[in-house]
C-alpha cells in the first residue's frame, strides 16, 4: 500500500466537446421501458410475457452449457495464480465456511446450504421485526406477469416491478456523473472487458450472479484481479427474488457474497436484483441480514438483446427490435445529453456484441463532460463492507456477516439519512493508512467529489487544473464517515495515480 501524508496535488479538468444531441430518440423513460418488457401488469400481452419467460429460459439454458464446462475448468484452476490472498472456490468443493458450495444453476441455494451464523442472523432481525411480513409473488409463466396473492395491498410493499417503487434504493448519479454498471457476469467476455478498462484505469461496477462465479472462474480472475472493478451481488440463481421465500433470499445473496469474498477477501456491499425484482421484504432482508445496499438504474439500453457475432435475439420478441446500432445510438444519446444528468447505466458482460458497443460508449463518454466510475466512487460510498476505496486495505474479515450497520440511501442514493442501526458503517478511518483534512472536500458532497474529479478511477476527458489532499487528522463518527467516503475518493485517486503509472 502506498502511503500518502503530505499534499498530493492532481491535475484535473473538464474540457469535452459541448454536448449536443446527435440522437433522433425520444427522450428514454427508463424505468417505464424497462418495465413494459419485463412485466407489464397494466397491458398484460404476448410480448411482456414472451420475453421475461424467455429471458429466464435463456438463462437456465446458459447456466446448463456452463455446468457442463465446469469440470474442465475445474482441473485448470490449481494453475491459475490467486488474486490478493484469496482461494478459488471450486464447483463440488467445500467453502471457508464449512458448507460445501451449492451446485450451480437456476435455482435458489437449499435451506440445507445455509450455514448457522446466516439464519440465526436473519432469524435476530425477524424477530426485531425489521423484516416485514409480505407474502411471495408468484410469476405467471403463461402472461408473463408477476402477482401476489389478493390479500397483499400492491401499492404498499414497494414492488420495483409492479410499481416502479424504489425507496431506499440508489438509482441515480450526482449531476454531471455516471456510475457504469454490467450485470451478470463472470462470463466468458469478463477478461476482454477488464483488460479495457485495465487500460483505461477506469472504475465500473459489477453484479455478478454466483452460479457463474463457480462456472467462470477465468473471467472471476481477471474480475477479481482488476482493484477498480468494484463487485457486487446478483444473486446465485440469478431468479425473480420476490417470488423467493426469505431463507431462499438468504441463500441467494449469501453465497454469491461468500464467493466474492473468497476470491478477494472483501465483503460486499452493493447488489442488483435480477430483472430489478424488489419489493419492502427483499431489500430488507439483503439491508438486514447482510448489510447489502440495493442498486438500480436509470439508463438501459436493453444491450442484453444482442447476440453473439452480430444481430439480436430474435426468439425474444421484445429484442426483434434492438440493433447492435440501436444500443450504440442509444449510448450515444446518454453521452452527449446537454443536461448531464446524473446517470446509473445497465450493461451486460453477457455477449462480445455487449462489449464492443460498450467500448464505442466509452469513446462518448471521453468526449463528454461526464465523470464516470463506479457506483460507490460516484457517490463517495465505501467500496466494500471491509475496504472504503479500492487503493484501501481491506479490513481482515472471517465471515461475511457485517460488522457495521448499512448506511441508509435516500433520493435515488444522492444522500445518506442515518443507518439502519444508528451507526452508519462505524469508522472506516481505521481501514485507512492516509489520513485526510476533513476540510480538503470542502463545501457540500458535490463539490468535495468535483473537486477530485478523477475520483477514485473515475475518468473525464483532459486534464488539467488542479485538486488536492493534504494530510491532518482522524476524526470518528457518522459524520466523519461521510467525509472520510469523500476524502477516500481523493486518496484514491492519488495512490492509484501512482500504481497505474499516471
Ligand atoms: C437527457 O436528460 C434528461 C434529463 O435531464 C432526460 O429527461 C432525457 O431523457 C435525457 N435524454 C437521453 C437521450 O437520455
Ligand atoms: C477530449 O475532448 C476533446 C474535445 O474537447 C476531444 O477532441 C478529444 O478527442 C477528447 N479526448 C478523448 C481521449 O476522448
Ligand atoms: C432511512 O431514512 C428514512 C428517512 O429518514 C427513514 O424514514 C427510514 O426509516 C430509514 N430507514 C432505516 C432502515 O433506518
Ligand atoms: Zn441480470
Amino acid at each position: 500500500m502506498v502511503k500518502f501524508s503530505t499534499g498530493f496535488a492532481l491535475l484535473t479538468v473538464v474540457s469535452g466537446v459541448a454536448a449536443s444531441s446527435s440522437s433522433t430518440k425520444q427522450p428514454f423513460n427508463a424505468i417505464a421501458e424497462d418495465l413494459s418488457y419485463l412485466f407489464d401488469t397494466q397491458v398484460p400481452g404476448p410480448d411482456s410475457a414472451r420475453s421475461v419467460v424467455q429471458r429466464h429460459r435463456a438463462f437456465q439454458q446458459r447456466n446448463k452449457q456452463a455446468r457442463t464446462r465446469n469440470d474442465h475448468l475445474a482441473k485448470r484452476q490449481s494453475v491459475n495464480p490467486l488474486p490478493h490472498s484469496g482461494t478459488i472456490p471450486a464447483a463440488g468443493g467445500t467453502s471457508k465456511n464449512g458448507k460445501p458450495y451449492p451446485p450451480a444453476g437456476a435455482i435458489a441455494p437449499k435451506r440445507s446450504t445455509l450455514p448457522t451464523a446466516w439464519v440465526t442472523r436473519y432469524q435476530a432481525k425477524k424477530e426485531a421485526g425489521l423484516i416485514p411480513d409480505i407474502p411471495q409473488s408468484k410469476l405467471d409463466e403463461k402472461t408473463g406477469t408477476l402477482k401476489y396473492p389478493s390479500s397483499v395491498d400492491v401499492s404498499k410493499v414497494c414492488s420495483w416491478t409492479l410499481t416502479n417503487c424504489n425507496d431506499g434504493d440508489i438509482w441515480l448519479s450526482p449531476q454531471g456523473k455516471t456510475a457504469i454498471t454490467f450485470d451478470d457476469g463472470p462470463t466468458q467476455y469478463s477478461a476482454d472487458l477488464i483488460n479495457f478498462l485495465t487500460q483505461e484505469k477506469q472504475a465500473t461496477t459489477h453484479f455478478l450472479i454466483g452460479s457463474s462465479i463457480l462456472n467462470q472462474p477465468d473471467g472471476m480472475h481477471a474480475l477479481a484481479s482488476h482493484d477498480l472493478a468494484q463487485l457486487g451481488v446478483h444473486t446465485f440463481s440469478h431468479t425473480l427474488q420476490t417470488t423467493k421465500s426469505d431463507l431462499q433470499i438468504v441463500g441467494d445473496l449469501g453465497w454469491t457474497m461468500q464467493l466474492i469474498y473468497e476470491w478477494t477477501g472483501k465483503v460486499p456491499m452493493y447488489w442488483r436484483a435480477p430483472e430489478g425484482d424488489l419489493d419492502a421484504r427483499v431489500r430488507a432482508i439483503a439491508k438486514q441480514v447482510f448489510g447489502l445496499q440495493s442498486v438500480m438504474w436509470n439508463r438501459d439500453a436493453d444491450d442484453w438483446c444482442l447476440k453473439d457475432g452480430g444481430g439480436s435475439e430474435n426468439s425474444i420478441h421484445k429484442c426483434r427490435t434492438v440493433t447492435y446500432d440501436d444500443v450504440v445510438a442509444e449510448y450515444k444519446a446518454w453521452a452527449h445529453n446537454s443536461s448531464l444528468e446524473g446517470t446509473n447505466t445497465l450493461m451486460h458482460e453477457t455477449k462480445d456484441q455487449t462489449i464492443k458497443a460498450f467500448k464505442e460508449y466509452y469513446g462518448f463518454l471521453k468526449a463528454s463532460k461526464y465523470k464516470m466510475g463506479a457506483v460507490a466512487s460516484i457517490i463517495g460510498a465505501p467500496w466494500y463492507q471491509n475496504q472504503m476505496g479500492p487503493t484501501d486495505p481491506v479490513e481482515e474479515a472471517n465471515s461475511i456477516i457485517p460488522q457495521r450497520e448499512a448506511m441508509n440511501y435516500t433520493d435515488g442514493g444522492l444522500h445518506t439519512v442515518g443507518s439502519a442501526g444508528g451507526a452508519a458503517l462505524g469508522d472506516f478511518s481505521q481501514l485507512k493508512t492516509t489520513t485526510i483534512s476533513p476540510s480538503s472536500g470542502s463545501g457540500s458532497s458535490a463539490a468535495g467529489l468535483n473537486s477530485g474529479a478523477a475520483a477514485d478511477g473515475t475518468s473525464s476527458n483532459g486534464s488539467s487544473g488542479s485538486a488536492s489532499t493534504s494530510a491532518a487528522g482522524r476524526a470518528n463518527g457518522w459524520m466523519t464517515v461521510q467525509v472520510y467516503a469523500l476524502a477516500g475518493l481523493s486518496v484514491g485517486t492519488a495512490s492509484a495515480a501512482l500504481i497505474f503509472g499516471l
